[in-house]
């Protein structure tokens, strides 16, 4: 039957507009690039010692304002936030909304690609040592 045919393809295609959709609102991140992305955070991270801003290893899963020995501001230790790929996202893309009085001195990471591959380096960063 045509119609059937019709919204057979319908759906198809409706389907196929709703993986685009999500792939845009959140781009799969690859750490490969991330690595040159994070040079711009090299100003003042490392991920193995506290510099102007804490290391970052071991990042995901540790609450903010976390590393100990680092001294944050109060607004980022009291946030409550857990560091997760949702919460790095929305950190990243702009730190002083996300977190009104953070020390950290940082526009953000404006493309949402950059931004993916960049939490993506992240969590494949080795733990720390320490
Ligand atoms: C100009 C220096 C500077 C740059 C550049 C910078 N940061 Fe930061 N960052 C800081 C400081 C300082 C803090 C601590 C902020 C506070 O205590 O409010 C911080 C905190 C953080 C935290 C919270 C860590 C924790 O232990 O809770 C994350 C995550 C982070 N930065 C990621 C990044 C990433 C990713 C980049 C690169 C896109 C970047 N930062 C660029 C200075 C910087």
């Amino acid at each position: 039957m045509t119609s059937g045919k019709a919204s057979l393809a319908a759906a198809v295609l409706l389907a196929l507009l709703a993986v685009t959709a999500a792939a845009a609102a959140a781009p799969l991140g690859d750490a490969a690039p991330g690595v040159a992305i994070y040079e711009r955070c090299q100003a003042c991270h490392s991920l193995e010692r506290n510099r102007t801003g804490p290391k970052h290893c071991g990042l995901l899963g540790r609450p903010a304002g976390g590393v100990a020995g680092f001294s944050y501001s109060a607004a980022l230790r009291d946030s409550g936030i857990v560091w997760s790929k949702e919460s790095l996202e929305r950190f990243l893309e702009a730190p002083l909304t996300a977190v009104p009085g953070t020390r950290m001195g940082y526009a953000g990471v404006k493309d949402p690609q950059e931004r993916a591959d960049l939490i993506a380096f992240l969590a494949a960063a080795a733990p720390c040592k320490d």
